[in-house]
């Protein structure tokens, strides 16, 4: 199962991802959680500790690692270099491991549209196939807030999107966008998930205006979120209400 966590910025994209990616992990699967936002903060919302967190970056960043495997450096256009570089021993000796979830940090995916031929481009996208061909049973993909990161590859990347709403009418116009999208790109297998719900007007608001896409699930707004991120806490162990919605979404996907 490939997932990919989409949504307008803060809706809860991370949150959600770092809450069933825990949830798969203690249903005893094998799973990779993919940070695809250049501002990578996955890791904080599982509660990654500090020593292990220090040893994340993400791939579209390594310059040195990028001019070694393309014979190239970043942002250099034209000129030759490897489009299809080796990237086999990047996902185990970049991510880490943690109570059963491992963690790997690329930075966005889809790198300004189809037109930009660049060596990490190139990088992204051969990992990214890469990626494809694991044999881990969940991929987890958290994507970056909005509709611009949303490509080709993604789409054929995943079987799946989650697509995150708060009870607002703006994160729903994104939701119909990314749909939109998805659907032309060939992608049906869309869900809804709303967060920050609450009450039951909320969650009535979003049943009733959810672009077409199945709801899979509400997650209750709590401010144990807060104060697990102030603490250093994962959401999954600090706030249970939350837990049992994403243990809820996890069993509903299966
Ligand atoms: N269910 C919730 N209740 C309260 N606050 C939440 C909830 N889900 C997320 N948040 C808060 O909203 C903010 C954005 O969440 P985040 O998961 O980083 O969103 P995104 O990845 O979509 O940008 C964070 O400060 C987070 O603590
Ligand atoms: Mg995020």
């Amino acid at each position: 199962m490939k997932l990919a966590i989409t949504g307008k910025g803060g809706v809860g994209k991370t949150t959600l991802t770092a809450l069933i990616a825990q949830a798969y992990a203690d249903a005893g699967k094998q799973i990779l959680a993919v940070d695809a936002d250049p501002s990578p903060c996955l890791a904080g919302a599982l509660g990654f500790p500090d020593a292990l967190r220090a040893k994340l970056a993400p791939i579209s960043e390594m310059d040195d690692l990028i001019y070694e495997r393309t014979g190239a450096k970043k942002g250099q256009l034209g000129g030759f270099f490897t489009i299809n570089p080796r990237v086999d021993d990047i996902p185990e000796r970049f991510s880490v491991l943690h109570r059963g979830v491992r963690l790997l940090e690329m930075g966005a995916v889809e790198t300004g549209g189809s037109g930009c031929i660049c060596p990490e481009a190139a990088m992204l996208k051969t990992l990214f196939t890469h990626l494809m061909f694991r044999k881990d049973e969940v991929l987890l993909l958290d994507m970056y807030a909005g509709v611009e990161h949303l490509g080709r590859a993604t789409v054929d990347f995943v079987d799946a999107m989650l697509v995150v709403v708060e009870p607002t009418r703006r994160s729903l116009g994104t939701a119909v966008q990314i749909k939109k999208l998805a659907n032309d790109l060939g992608l049906k297998r869309l869900y809804l998930v709303g967060n920050k719900v609450r009450n039951a007007d909320e969650a009535k608001f979003l049943e009733e205006e959810t672009p077409g896409l199945p709801v899979l699930g509400f997650l209750p707004a709590d401010l144990l979120v807060q104060e697990a991120d102030r603490l250093g806490i994962p959401v999954y162990d600090h706030v249970p209400s939350l837990k049992d919605a994403a243990k809820n979404i996890v069993d509903k996907i299966k």
